[in-house]
């Protein structure tokens, strides 16, 4: 038995990081899925082994999918996609609201404004829509569904450099936790994942500095950064029959970063 066989996931960022590795995982597990974002080609600057379009990659591996060019700021946009799911494979089960941007590496006071304005258009008002266009959907169905909003480690705890973004992340995670209070008794299951930083497009700049890996690195106790597959795992999950009691968590996803900034590094104490 698949864990997601028969339902139908709307997955937007999929093109790219994190909404890739959704999408072929959550086919693999007998989904259908609608890959939403504003390019069909995943971004050059990522770490995919295959370049070819995602919903292409999931039909030719057996699996059933197709792309939506959809900008999420737009609401007429959103409620097409909404639509199309609908036309396409008969209902709506799961809304994955994943896509985002990231405007990032200056302090505050020197910060531009368009980066306070794509990170609340984006992140925030497009999320907003993807949430309003699948409740309309699910109430209108009379069905279980599922959101999952994809967050950050940094709607809980503050990092330095980057005050739009996180502040447009928490908004999104204070905006799960409403729809799970208001939407719980109809049956819809809204939850947070929050990861640190992964290794995708989004991130390829402070990733390919080695200074800037290294110290990172340093701050996670499992030692590496985190990637695509373990946020796919987690979404999986929260997706699933398997999350039918989870409603309004922020499950942080960051190899232990947070918990302490003592490592057993600085008492000299190292593991084969
Ligand atoms: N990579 C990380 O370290 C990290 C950590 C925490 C949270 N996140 C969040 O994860 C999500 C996915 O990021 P990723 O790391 O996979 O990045 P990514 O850049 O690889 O993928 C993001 C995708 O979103 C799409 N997108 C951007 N704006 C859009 C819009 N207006 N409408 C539709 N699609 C749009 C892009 O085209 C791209 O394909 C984002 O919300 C990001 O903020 C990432």
């Amino acid at each position: 038995m698949e864990r997601l066989e028969e339902k139908v996931a709307v997955i937007t960022g999929a093109s790219s990081g994190f909404g890739r590795e959704m999408s072929i995982t959550f086919a693999r597990e007998g989904a259908k899925i609608v890959c939403a974002d504003i390019n069909r080609e995943p971004n050059p600057d990522g770490y995919e082994e295959k370049k070819e379009p995602t919903d292409q990659e999931i039909v030719s591996a057996g699996g059933q999918a197709v792309f939506v060019k959809c900008n999420i700021t737009q609401q007429d946009e959103v409620t097409n996609l909404i639509q199309t799911a609908v036309s396409t494979f008969g209902r709506l089960d799961i809304m994955m609201c994943n896509a985002g941007v990231y405007r990032a590496g200056m302090l505050t006071h020197e910060m531009p404004v368009e980066f306070l304005d794509d990170c609340l258009n984006v992140n925030v008002r497009g999320t907003w829509f993807c949430c309003q266009e699948a409740i309309k959907q699910f109430l209108a169905q009379k069905t279980r569904g599922k959101i999952i909003v994809t967050c950050s480690s940094s709607a809980i705890n503050p990092y330095p450099v980057q005050a739009p973004y996180s502040m447009s992340k928490a908004a999104i995670g204070m905006l799960a936790q409403t729809l799970a209070l208001e939407y719980g008794a109809a049956g819809i299951n809204t939850n947070a994942i929050c990861p640190t930083g992964c290794k995708t497009a989004l991130t390829s700049n402070g990733y390919n500095d080695e200074n800037f890996r290294r110290i990172q690195t340093s701050k996670i106790p499992l030692g590496r950064w985190g990637e695509p597959k373990d946020v796919a795992n987690l979404a999986l999950f929260l997706a699933s029959d398997e999350a039918d009691y989870m409603n309004g968590a922020m499950v942080l996803l960051d190899g232990g970063e947070t918990l302490s900034g003592t490592r057993i590094s600085d008492f000299g104490i190292a593991f084969e």
